[in-house]
This record gives C-alpha cells, structure tokens and sequence, in this order.
C-alpha cells in the first residue's frame, strides 16, 4: 500500500472502502473513502484516521513514507467512527501521542474508547506549530456532530476540512480533477442532502469563517481532494446552505396499493408539466430514499401521496417523511395526495407533516385526494385545480 503524496510534506494516507453500500442509512452505491493525512514535520502529524476495520490499510500507507512509530501528534477533527475508531490500535503503537482536538471531542473520544490518552484541548482559533508549518483549529460544530472542527495550514494554503465538502466516492483518483467533475458534485449534493443539511445555518459560519483564508486545496474525510474546482464547491455550498431551489422543478414522491394513488401522480405531474415546471415522479417502492433526498435539494414544489391504511400513511411513505423532517429542507411548496377507502386520514395527516411547522413548515398547496378509485373526470378536476393554483403562486 502507497502513501499519495499531496505536497512536498504531506501525504494522503486513507483507505479505499470499495464496499461500502449503506452509511446509516444512506445508500452509497460508489462506496468511499475515509481520508487520513500525515504531515512530515519536525512533529510529525496525522489528521484523522479511518474507521476500525481498514486500520492496517492505513498502517501500510504511513509506513510507506514513515515508521509510524514517529507520529509525535494526531489532529482529531471529528470522533464519528468512520475517522477516530482505528485510535486503540494507532495508540498501542504510539501510546505518547499527543491527541489535539477541542472539548466536546475529547469529552466524546473517552466515552467511545474510554482510554485515558495524552489529550490536548484547542479552542477555535488556536494554532500549533508542527516545524515548518502551523496548524490552526476552527471548531464548526453540528457539521456534522457537536465535535467536528477543521484544521488550516497556512503555509500550505490547506483546508482539512473533515466531512464538509466530502463526498463517498471509492476511487483510485485523490483528485477532484481527474474525475468527472459532474459526479463529484452530484455526490457531494447527495452526502450535503443525506448528511448536512439539517445544520445549513451552522454551514453558512462554516463558509463565513473559511472565507478569509486563502486556499488552494480542500482536504475532505470522504472522496476527493478539491484542488481545482475550490469555487465550485464552495459556491454549490452557499447555494445548498440557503435552501436555494429550481422555481421550474417538482418532484412527487408516492407509494400505491391498487394504483389511484399513483395515478394522481401522474396527473400532478401533468399538471406541473403545462405550467412548464418539470416534475420527477418518484415512487417509493422504486428509488431509495436517500436518493429522493438529492432531488430535494433542487425542487421547489415537493409531492408527497399515499392511500389511506389502518387509518394511517402506508409505512414507505412514512419512513419517507420522518427522514425528510429529520433533514429539514426549508423554502419549499408542498402537496399533499392520495386516494382513500372510507375514512381518508392520509391525505391530512400528509398535508399536516409537510405544512405544519412542528413538520417540514412547507407553504401547501390544497390536497388532492379522491374516494376510491379516480376516473378520467375526476383526474382532469384534479389537474385543473392545481393548474390554478399555480398561476396563482
Ligand atoms: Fe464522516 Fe460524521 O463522519
């Protein structure tokens, strides 16, 4: 195993999980990587590391430029496993290691390892001088845990920014420039929708903070290293932290039991469609949720049917809508639909979810609903009354 090295006296020490299918939850269909990096100093260094599993990958790749039994200082920039959960085996090797991280980190790590290591506290602001190079510390909590900091080498003019900006991506490339661009945004959407986006105000102090330094590359803990599209992915930040949307996109997400349900899916997507707005149609039993979530990110009007079950939502959609409360998108229209036996209570409880501010505080179009199974007139009133409400908007 190969370290990769970045600059002068900085490698890339990671690891390649090209399995990897699900994080907590989120599909991760090009699995990831959980980025490490040694700075070769008068203090030798390591940010993060990886999670439990992949430890002797890493291992190899220290010890491809070092005998990791220099490591004088591991940066902690955030203790969710995937980057702290190889520190019993790195410590046993290195158990004077001086461990820098800020408060709620080191509160953390002893409760996950409970081990008494040589910790450092930083606030945000310090710096530490490793040798040639300084490091300085900038807490950003919430993105993505209380914790989460991001480390600055001025010298260097580089951002570790741990999971902001990062994106799951296996590959044999460390750089965003030698992979198609438009995946690396499309995967830094999905990781921003799945994994930031309920914290996009602390993301705005995030973008506020990193606005003054000077950087010329942006270290993430997952996928690629942002060395020539910086402005793309800060600008992509901006606009994703400010819950900007596509007024011309809709997206319509259902689950069916005997098909009216999805039929008046189709017929709102008609509806949007000679409005000129673009409606995706998305039922549940189809496209993964986390996927859904990515499309979220753009559409200004968001759908959501289901038929009346047990007097509830069916349990698709109500997985559907607790993971989109969960991740709070703002600024959006809502519709509420569906199709009922006798008593209906899907279509207001959806309407309430989407439109109440305890639930996704969405502006809400009227429901659609229809008593049993629609037919073609039914359908065309239904098309109608969305077409006017919005020509109205
Ligand atoms: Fe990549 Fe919040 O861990």
């Amino acid at each position: 195993m190969k370290a990769y090295k970045l600059r002068d006296n900085i490698y890339w020490v990671g690891v390649i999980d090209w399995n990897l299918r699900n994080f907590h939850g989120y599909i991760t269909p090009r699995g990831s990587t959980y980025n490490a990096y040694l700075i070769i100093d008068e203090k030798v260094t390591l940010i993060d590391n990886v999670k439990y599993y992949l430890f002797e990958e890493m291992l190899a790749r220290i010890s491809d430029v070092i005998d990791p039994h220099q490591i004088d200082i591991i940066v902690q920039n955030h203790i969710e496993m995937d980057h702290s959960s190889s520190l019993p085996n790195l410590m046993k090797i290195i158990p004077n290691a001086t461990i820098y991280s800020n408060a709620n980190a080191i509160k953390g790590l002893k409760m996950h390892y409970h081990q008494d290591w040589n910790f450092q506290e930083i606030r945000s602001g310090d710096f530490i001088n490793i040798g040639n190079n300084d490091l300085t510390f900038l807490t950003t909590p919430m993105v993505h845990w209380p914790d989460n900091q991001v480390t600055y080498c001025p010298q260097e003019k580089l951002l570790f920014s741990n999971d902001a900006f990062g994106q799951h991506i296996a590959s044999n490339e460390r750089f965003e420039k030698d992979f198609p661009l438009d995946l690396v945004i499309e995967e830094a959407k999905k990781y921003y929708a799945n994994i930031v986006l309920p914290y996009s105000k602390q993301v705005q102090k995030v973008l506020d903070s990193v606005s003054s330094l000077e950087i010329n590359m942006i270290a993430p803990s997952h996928g690629l290293i942002w060395t020539e599209h910086i402005p793309e992915i800060l600008n992509a930040y901006k606009i994703w932290s400010n819950n900007i949307t596509d007024n011309r996109n809709a997206l319509i997400i259902y689950d069916t039991m005997w098909n009216s349900t999805e039929k008046i899916a189709f017929t709102i997507a008609e509806a949007f469609e000679n409005k000129g707005i673009k409606a995706k149609i998305r039922n549940l039993q189809h496209t993964h949720i986390s996927d859904i979530m990515t499309e979220v990110m753009d559409a200004k009007y968001i759908c959501v049917g289901s038929p009346t079950i047990n007097s509830s939502i069916l349990p698709t959609v109500a997985a559907f809508m607790s993971y989109l409360q969960c991740l709070a998108p703002k600024n959006r229209i809502g519709l509420a639909f569906g199709s009922y036996g006798w008593s209906g209570q899907s279509i207001p409880m959806l309407h309430k979810m989407l439109g109440d501010n305890t639930g996704c505080g969405f502006k809400m179009l009227d429901p659609a609903q229809v008593h049993f199974i629609p037919d073609k007139e039914i359908l065309e009133q239904i098309r109608e009354n969305i077409e006017q409400q919005l020509a109205s908007i």
